[in-house]
């Protein structure tokens, strides 16, 4: 059983960047000439929309909703329930919804239907990392995509483990450490 973790860059902070310029690019060719409103799932994505909204070439606003997940772990109905919503109505705009990760979507396909029912304009995912190995939802998919993961335990750039590492600049892989007995040496388990 691993006792601690360790930190193991996945995501340098220079393709961060490269990446999340790279989707500001394309949301402003997108979006040439209109209002961009987005809309941050909190609280892993508020690290990405501070930086891609410096980014986007456009008139934007912003809002913010959050969720509760339970359940994701384990199957397919996992639940999610709304504890923050928006401020003011989307009705009629160019809506963004940005997260951080798109893991097994149930956040997201969540999202999308309550947005949808009050009539946007447009209705997009942009996401910086996808782990597309661990979908539960087959028709999710980021309109932007940032990175491509493999299902790893991530955080740092606004991903958290138990509120922790939020605060990291490069995206990384949370790896468990062997424990050791008293010679130093790995233990083994049977
Ligand atoms: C994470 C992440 C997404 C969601 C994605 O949030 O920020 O919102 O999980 O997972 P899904 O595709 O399996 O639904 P989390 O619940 O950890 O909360 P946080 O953003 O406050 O850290």
């Amino acid at each position: 059983m691993a006792k601690s973790q360790k930190l193991k860059v996945l995501v340098p902070r220079a393709e961060i960047r490269r990446k999340v310029r790279e989707i500001a690019r394309r949301i402003t060719r997108d979006f040439r000439g209109e209002h961009v409103h987005l809309v941050g799932v909190l609280k892993g994505a508020c690290v990405f929309l501070s930086d891609l909204i410096r980014e986007i070439d456009l008139e934007v606003s912003v809002d913010f909703m959050a969720v509760a997940s339970y359940g994701r772990e384990r199957n397919s109905s996992g639940q999610v329930k709304l504890i923050k919503d928006l401020d003011s109505s989307i009705e009629g705009m160019n809506v963004i919804l940005v997260e951080d990760i798109l893991d097994t979507g149930l956040t997201l396909d969540y999202l999308r239907r309550i947005l949808e029912e009050r009539r946007p304009k447009t209705l997009r995912i942009a996401a910086l990392l996808d782990k597309p190995s661990r979908r539960i939802v087959p028709d999710i998919r980021g309109d932007y995509v940032g990175i491509s993961i493999p299902n790893q335990f991530v955080v740092g750039y606004g991903l958290d483990f138990g509120e922790r590492y939020r605060n990291l600049k490069d995206i990384c892989a949370l790896v468990p450490e062997p424990e050791l007995n008293e010679h130093g040496h790995p233990k083994h388990t049977p």
